[in-house]
Order: structure tokens, then C-alpha cells, then sequence
């Protein structure tokens, strides 16, 4: 694409094309993938070739940017917009990111416009990921051991990322901190990804089952605790990859600071509390055993009975902050109205 070029971990466009890094083939194989249709975004964010809750709206338009340059019409704009949307139903800034641009496009602006307008989304997911990151970073202590759920850094964003972005700013100002990473079951996102990236930052880590967090928190192993969201109600309760929950409660149990980082991108302003929150349900394959693109792995019984939802709820009363581009917010603050309008 000509007049939408950005690069970032995980996404580029360029004069060559749009393209994204295949996220199922990390951390062994980078590879990239050209997305040349809305349906191969569609497919792409489906599939989780591309994921994370600000990474799939910037991707969604960064699709419609090609559909732009492919000179769609206004109504098959709308069309792939509503196709995009339709792609994964829990992360709101895949929605958000969609309504800012089918409002300007039925507003009548031009196609410069719209895609100074993409232009624009793309900037400031950056810009929101270094303002969550220096507002996280200013909680942590010298010699701090940090616990994180799934992966929220250069790869779910165009910018630091959210909760991994605090981390990888508290690394950069010499904290002297080491991050425990829940692998993530089922598909993995904080044994593959999370540490890909650590790795490549060189924060140390070590890499835990989900189901050891809370012997590490028993242990006064862990001392802060940074996740993401892909949904935040008004009264705080938010959605993040299943086992954020799980934590949430051990946390609360141990006495532990749990703080979520999101950008407004991940509030939704109709969604009153966690209840309304829409859970994907994905594949009964992911939980039967490892679906990879090299090598799948099954360990259950073909047909047995699978329930697969890809998030859960933490209720607000467990959350000690949540992290946002204004700063660092506390439980009275979101009873006050904090996250409205915002
Ligand atoms: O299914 P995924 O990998 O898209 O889920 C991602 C998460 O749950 C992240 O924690 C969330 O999107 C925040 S990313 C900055």
C-alpha cells in the first residue's frame, strides 16, 4: 500500500503490500503473510494469525486501507467493514476501530481523509502504549518480581504493548525485574509469544503452567501482577484471556497488586458490567490437545466433550488499578465514572 505505511512487529505495509506476521508459527518460524482481500484479514484475525485486542483493530484497518487503494466502493466498504467485524466478537477495539471508520465513511469523507484517518489509529495506538507503559512502570519497585497472563506486548499492539509494555518499561529504567509468564492454555500466547518477546528484549523470565501461579504466589514469589483487556465495562469488570479470572481471585487471596492496562480502545461505553460481555467460544480441537501448524498434537480422546471459551470476567472488587493513557485509577475512581466518556 502506497499511502498507509507503517511497521511494526507484526504488521507492515508498504509499496510491496500488507502484511502480518504469522503469530501461529512463533516462536520457532517468522513468518510473513501478504494480506491482498478484506477476506484474508477476516480469516487472518479468525484464525489468530494476527491477535490481540488493539492489534486486531489496527489490522482491521489497515484491511480497509487496501480496500481503499483496491478503489471498493462505498457500500462494499461497508460491507467488509461489517465482514471484519464479525471476525472475533470479544475484543471491542475491533468494533471501536470499525465504528470511528463507517462513521467518517458515511459522513461523507474522502478517501484521503479516510486514510489519514487509518494513518491516525495506527499513531496513536502507539502513542496509547507509551502512556500506559510510563504510568505502569512508575507502580514498580526495584528487584520486583512481575506475573503476567497471555501476551499483551509488541505483538497485540502497533506500540510497547499494554501490560508487557509496563514491563518493558520498568526493564528499560533499571528495575532489576524478573517476569514470571503463565503459558496461556490453550493456544499458548504467553509460552510462545510472551517469552518470544521477552526473550528478544532480554528482560528475564521464566516460564510457568498456568496452574503453578498460585503455588508461586503461596511461595511470596510474585509481586505485582500486570494483564490486559479485551473489554472493559463501565464499573471496571473486564474480559481478558481465560485464566486472567483465576488469577485475579489467587491474587486477592494472597494479597497481591493486580492491575489490568488497557488504552479507551478496549472500554466499551454501552456495556454497563462484566454480565454483558460477549465470551467467544472457540474450537474443541485447541483444548483436545496442541492445534500447530507443524505439528499438532492430540492427548484426549478424539470425541469427548469440549468446553472452549476463549475469555473470562474479572469482576471489578479484584482489581487493585487499572492503567489507562490518563494514568493509574483506583476502584473509587471507576465507581465515580472515570472510565464513561472516556
Ligand atoms: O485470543 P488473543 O490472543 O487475541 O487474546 C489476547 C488477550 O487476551 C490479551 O490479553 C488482550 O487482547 C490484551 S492485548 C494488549
Amino acid at each position: 500500500m502506497k499511502e498507509v505505511t507503517f511497521k511494526s512487529l507484526a504488521i507492515r505495509s508498504d509499496a510491496e503490500g500488507l502484511f502480518l506476521l504469522d503469530q501461529r508459527a512463533l516462536p520457532d518460524d517468522e513468518i510473513w503473510i501478504q494480506i491482498k482481500t478484506i477476506d484474508d484479514m477476516v480469516e487472518a484475525i479468525a484464525e489468530l494469525k494476527t491477535r490481540g485486542a488493539p492489534m486486531i483493530g489496527v489490522a482491521a484497518l489497515a484491511a480497509l486501507a487496501l480496500g481503499i487503494e483496491q478503489d471498493l466502493s462505498t457500500e462494499q466498504l461497508l460491507e467488509a467493514s461489517s465482514k471484519l467485524r464479525q471476525s472475533r466478537p470479544t475484543a471491542v477495539n475491533l468494533m471501536n476501530a470499525l465504528d470511528r471508520f463507517n462513521t467518517a465513511l458515511q459522513s461523507g469523507q474522502s478517501r484521503p481523509q479516510l486514510q489519514q484517518l487509518i494513518r491516525d489509529f495506527i499513531q496513536e495506538d502507539f502513542d496509547l502504549c507509551d502512556h500506559m507503559a510510563g504510568h505502569g512502570a512508575a507502580l514498580v519497585k526495584t528487584g520486583e518480581r512481575l506475573l503476567t497472563h497471555c501476551n499483551t506486548g509488541s505483538l497485540a499492539t502497533v506500540g510497547v504493548g499494554t501490560a508487557l509494555g509496563v514491563i518493558r518499561k520498568a526493564h528499560q529504567q533499571d528495575k532489576d525485574i524478573h517476569v514470571y509468564v503463565d503459558e496461556t492454555r490453550p493456544l499458548l500466547q504467553g509460552g510462545r509469544l510472551t517469552t518470544y518477546e521477552l526473550g528478544k528484549e532480554q528482560i528475564p523470565h521464566t516460564l510457568i503452567a498456568d496452574n503453578m501461579a498460585g503455588f508461586l504466589m503461596a511461595q511470596g514469589k510474585i509481586d505485582r501482577i500486570f494483564v490486559g483487556a479485551d473489554r472493559i465495562a463501565i464499573n471496571g469488570d473486564f474480559a481478558n484471556k481465560i485464566g486472567t479470572y483465576t488469577v485475579a481471585v489467587l491474587a486477592k487471596h494472597h494479597n497481591i497488586p493486580f492491575y489490568v492496562v488497557a488504552p479507551y480502545t478496549t472500554i466499551d461505553q454501552d456495556c454497563a458490567s462484566g454480565s454483558e460481555i460477549p465470551i467467544e467460544e472457540r474450537k474443541p480441537q485447541e483444548v483436545r490437545g496442541f492445534v500447530s501448524q507443524k505439528q499438532p498434537v492430540r492427548w484426549a480422546p478424539e470425541s469427548v466433550d469440549v468446553y472452549n471459551p476463549a475469555f473470562d470476567v474479572v469482576p471489578a472488587e479484584l482489581v487493585t488499578g487499572w492503567i489507562t493513557e490518563k494514568g493509574v485509577f483506583e476502584l473509587s475512581d471507576v465507581n465515580n465514572g472515570i472510565l464513561k466518556g472516556s
